[in-house]
Parts: C-alpha cells; sequence; structure tokens
C-alpha cells in the first residue's frame, strides 16, 4: 500500500496506510519515534511525538528491540548511542542537519587545542565523531541548565549554534564561553524584520520563538524596548512550546521554529489561532521521512544506523550527562 505524494508539507496516504505500518511495526518488535517537525502523517502515527531531549530519554528507556527514528540523522545516531544493543532504523539515512555540517571533529580538536582545559558543550544537532570530542551535550531545553552546570573559572567552548549560544550566553551572563559560529539554514531564515512586521500586525498574540531562530535577538530586543510586553515573548524548546501553549492565556501565538511545530500546537492547544513568523521555514531533511519511507523501513528493516563503537563509548557519557540535566516534558 503506497501513499501518494501531493504537496510538500501535506500528503495523501492510502486508507489503512497507518494500519500496515503499526502492524509491521509491531511485528518487528519496534517503537516508532516522531519529532515535532516531522510530516503530520508520521506524528499522527507515531508512539511517541517530542523534541530532541524527550526523544533520546525515551529512546534511552525504551523497552522494543527495535527503534525506527523518524527525524534527522543525528537524533538517530544518539538514540544508537544510549542503546546500542538495539537495532535503528531512520526511514531515509539521507535526512542530515546544516546545522551538524557546521562542524567537524578535526575542526573541534583544533578548536579544543587553542583553549586547553575548557569544557566542551555540544548542541545534540552534531554528528557522533563531534559527540566523542564533547564533555556534555545538550538540547535547545536544557542549555542554559548544561552551561550553568560547568564551574564559572572553567572556560566554555559552545558548538554549533551560534543564536543559540548567543541565548545561553545572554541568560547567563557569562563572558568565558566562547560560541562557534555554525547555523541552521531554516532558523537562520526567520529574521527580525519579520517577527518585528507580524509583532506589529498581532499586538496581542505571544511570540514562541526557538532559540536557534535568527531572530532570537530581535525578539529579546523588542521585549526590552516595551514594543512587545516582556511576558509575550518566550523562547523555547520545540517541547517547551508545547507546555507554554497549554499554559498561556493568549488567543494569538506566533510561531518561530520549523513548521512541521505547528500540528503539535494546534493539537495542544485547539483554541489558540498559531500562525508561522515564516510559512516558508521548512526543514528539507525532516521531511524526507515520508509516508512510503516509513513504510520502507518497518518493512524491510531500512535504513539501518550504524555507529563505530569506540566513538559511540566516548560519545554515550556526554550524551548521558545530558539526559540527566533539566527536564523536559518535551514529549508524549
Ligand atoms: P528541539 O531540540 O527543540 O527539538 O530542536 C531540534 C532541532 O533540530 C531544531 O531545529
Ligand atoms: Fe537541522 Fe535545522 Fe533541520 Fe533542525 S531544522 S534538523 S537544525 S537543518
Amino acid at each position: 500500500m503506497v501513499p501518494t505524494l501531493t504537496a510538500p508539507g501535506s500528503t495523501a496516504v492510502d486508507p489503512g496506510w497507518a494500519d500496515e505500518v503499526r502492524a509491521l511495526a509491531r511485528r518487528r518488535d519496534a517503537v516508532l519515534l516522531a519529532h515535532n517537525y516531522q510530516l503530520p502523517e508520521i506524528q499522527d502515527v507515531a508512539d511517541h511525538v517530542g523534541d530532541s531531549l524527550a526523544l533520546s530519554r525515551i529512546a534511552a528507556e525504551a523497552d522494543a528491540s527495535t527503534i525506527v527514528f523518524c527525524g534527522v540523522h543525528f537524533m538517530a545516531e544518539t538514540a544508537k548511542i544510549l542503546s546500542p544493543g538495539k537495532t535503528v532504523l531512520i526511514p531515509d539515512a539521507r535526512a542530515g542537519c546544516s546545522l551538524a555540517d557546521s562542524i567537524t571533529a578535526d575542526q573541534l580538536r583544533e578548536w579544543k587545542a587553542e583553549h586547553p582545559g575548557a569544557a566542551v558543550v555540544s548542541y545534540v544537532n552534531t554528528t557522533a565523531a563531534v559527540k566523542a570530542e564533547t564533555d556534555v551535550c545538550c538540547t535547545s531545553s536544557n542549555a542554559v541548565e548544561v552551561v550553568a552546570s560547568i564551574p564559572r573559572e572553567r572556560e566554555v567552548l559552545f558548538l554549533p549554534d551560534q543564536f543559540l549560544g548567543a541565548h545561553v550566553r545572554r541568560v547567563l551572563d557569562r563572558e568565558d564561553m566562547h560560541v562557534w559560529a555554525g547555523e541552521c539554514h531554516v532558523h537562520a531564515g526567520i529574521n527580525g524584520r519579520q517577527l518585528a512586521d507580524q509583532a506589529r500586525a498581532h499586538p496581542e498574540a505571544d511570540l514562541f520563538v526557538h532559540p536557534e531562530c535568527g531572530c532570537a535577538t530581535s525578539a529579546l530586543y523588542l521585549a526590552g524596548t516595551g514594543a512587545v510586553p516582556e511576558e509575550q515573548v518566550k523562547i523555547l524548546s520545540t517541547g517547551g512550546m508545547i507546555e507554554a501553549a497549554r499554559a498561556t492565556g493568549a488567543k494569538e501565538v506566533l510561531v518561530a521554529t520549523e513548521v512541521g511545530m505547528l500540528h503539535q500546537l494546534r493539537r495542544a492547544a485547539p483554541e489558540i489561532d498559531f500562525r508561522a513568523v515564516n510559512e516558508r521555514a521548512s526543514c528539507t531533511y525532516m521531511k524526507m521521512i515520508t509516508p512510503e519511507a516509513l513504510l520502507r523501513s518497518v518493512r524491510d528493516g531500512t535504513d539501518e544506523v550504524h555507529v563505530d563503537p569506540e566513538l559511540a563509548a566516548r560519545g554515550r557519557v556526554a550524551v548521558q550527562r545530558m539526559i540527566e540535566i533539566g527536564s523536559s516534558g518535551g514529549g508524549e
């Protein structure tokens, strides 16, 4: 039963597709995990949907012998690092991440040599080889707590996202923190002008901004100048956005992140009018996980994720520290 693709972001799946995927997953003893940026059909068929941190925690605790990770490659790799004895599948191994590609292990080794003794904090959007050179990983939902756990007298190398790094440095007022100049092309493309225009057009709306966005600084500036009341501006991970949607009294929310996020937000709070700050902010990599690819994955066991055992063992320490620090509640 093959689903038919229509337009980007929307698919017409054959009736029975979801039942077939679930039945094949059960037969394979597989749990289906989906990131908040996945296509709506993929989110709806998954056993768990969440942010990077929540999905890492679920992957680490899963009873199933196989994890099917509907997300991008570094996320599936992280699941394999945490559960080396399990089979980890990603429906399309070409689903990469421009942010993870912005630093290599060689570049990190050179950077460390320039700052001997510094603690290395890597965003989870990194390859296994970079994680192996890392002291502690973080996600957008616990980055502040992770850096705060490092003694103030120790230098910090934070990588690879410059916008998330700037956010953490601002919150902790930590000058000895060096930030790598990497970025995600999707989030960097959500700019301050778009946010300011939308905030002016919707003065009552809350602003939910992912810290990877190029507009995160503008959001704080708008709050600082009083152009938008401070309590309406929230810098949040994707999981944090769901919690904030349930708690806010706002009727309208402007969402600055990848557009796949709108699906879970609308499910969590159907009474709120959620609007994307940039409707074209769609991650091509996340959208490679099509219904067709997922069906193939659970049917044929493709694409299997492998991580060199020595790299995995070194990276595991950093990833385990990450899942112990900060609470996300960012998945279900
Ligand atoms: P979260 O950690 O907020 O889920 O974000 C992951 C990601 O890839 C952002 O682009
Ligand atoms: Fe990577 Fe950006 Fe896509 Fe997230 S949205 S997976 S950071 S390319």
